[in-house]
């Protein structure tokens, strides 16, 4: 997705703009003059004068709406980067199946109907992206955490159902699977020094390199580490 030699910039939707990962990515891409649709759940202004829809990841009709206003206002849409995700405690022993639920709707429902809002979009052009924030939960389960590792299994197996059904398009699914990084969301759940956990800032560098890369050299997943795992 090179931006040289075209004369309009690429234009990506970021789902989860608003904090976070999304809103790292968000700023990064900008400073780097793609042409953004930010999607959350609030109303505040993140970047003036970059595309801002609403979107709620249990919501179908929001994911299509927002699909449907990014096209209406950029003519095209190159490609996602879905970020909006939770996180609950759920163990095996005493796990409540609301919050299992809760958490399959948003990370499981959530990513599906996205995938699905935005893929007719993509494969026009030969050069769509799908990019998720899944996470190393997503390829291991540490200690007895289940539903969130559930819900991160799922989401991987979205984005692989994105790259086979893409592939002849020209359309490239990448997940991103970080260990802990320096968000809310870890700062709930993580005892380590906010130091020491991956920045949300070099994410969002990975971001940007895996949207530049041509099909030709597409890379399905990448797993981002902030201590040594070797298993
Ligand atoms: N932080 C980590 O350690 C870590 C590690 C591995 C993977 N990840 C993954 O990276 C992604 C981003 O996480 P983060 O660390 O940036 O988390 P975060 O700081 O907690 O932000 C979560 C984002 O998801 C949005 N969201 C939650 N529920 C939503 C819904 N129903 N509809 C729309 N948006 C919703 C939140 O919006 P609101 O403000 O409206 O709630 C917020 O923008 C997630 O997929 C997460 O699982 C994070």
């Amino acid at each position: 997705m090179s931006k040289s030699g075209k004369s309009s910039p690429p234009v990506v939707m970021i789902s989860g703009a608003n904090r976070g990962i999304g809103l790292a990515i968000a700023h990064r891409l900008h400073e780097a003059g793609y042409a953004l649709s930010l999607g959350s759940r609030h109303s505040a202004t993140l970047l003036p004068g970059v595309q801002q829809c609403h979107y709620d990841a249990r919501d179908a009709d929001s994911a299509r709406q927002w699909v449907a206003d990014t096209l209406e206002r950029h003519g095209r849409l190159d490609a996602v980067v879905h970020c909006a995700a939770i996180l609950k405690a759920v163990s095996l022993e005493d796990g409540r199946e609301e919050d299992l639920r809760e958490l399959l709707e948003v990370n499981v429902l959530g990513s599906w109907r996205l995938a699905q809002a935005c893929y007719p979009a993509l494969k026009t052009h030969g050069r769509g992206r799908f990019v998720q924030l899944v996470s190393m939960s997503g390829k291991r389960v540490k200690g007895t955490g289940c539903g969130y590792p559930i819900s991160k299994f799922a989401q991987l197996a979205i984005s692989q159902c994105v790259r086979n059904t893409g592939w002849e398009h020209g359309v490239r699914a990448i997940s991103i699977c970080p260990s802990w990084v320096n968000t809310d969301m870890a700062r709930d759940v993580c005892k380590l020094p906010a130091d020491t956990l991956t920045q949300p800032e070099d994410v969002a560098r990975i971001v940007q390199l895996l949207l530049e890369l041509p099909n030709e050299a597409a890379i399905d997943e990448i797993k981002i580490n902030c201590a040594l795992e070797t298993c």
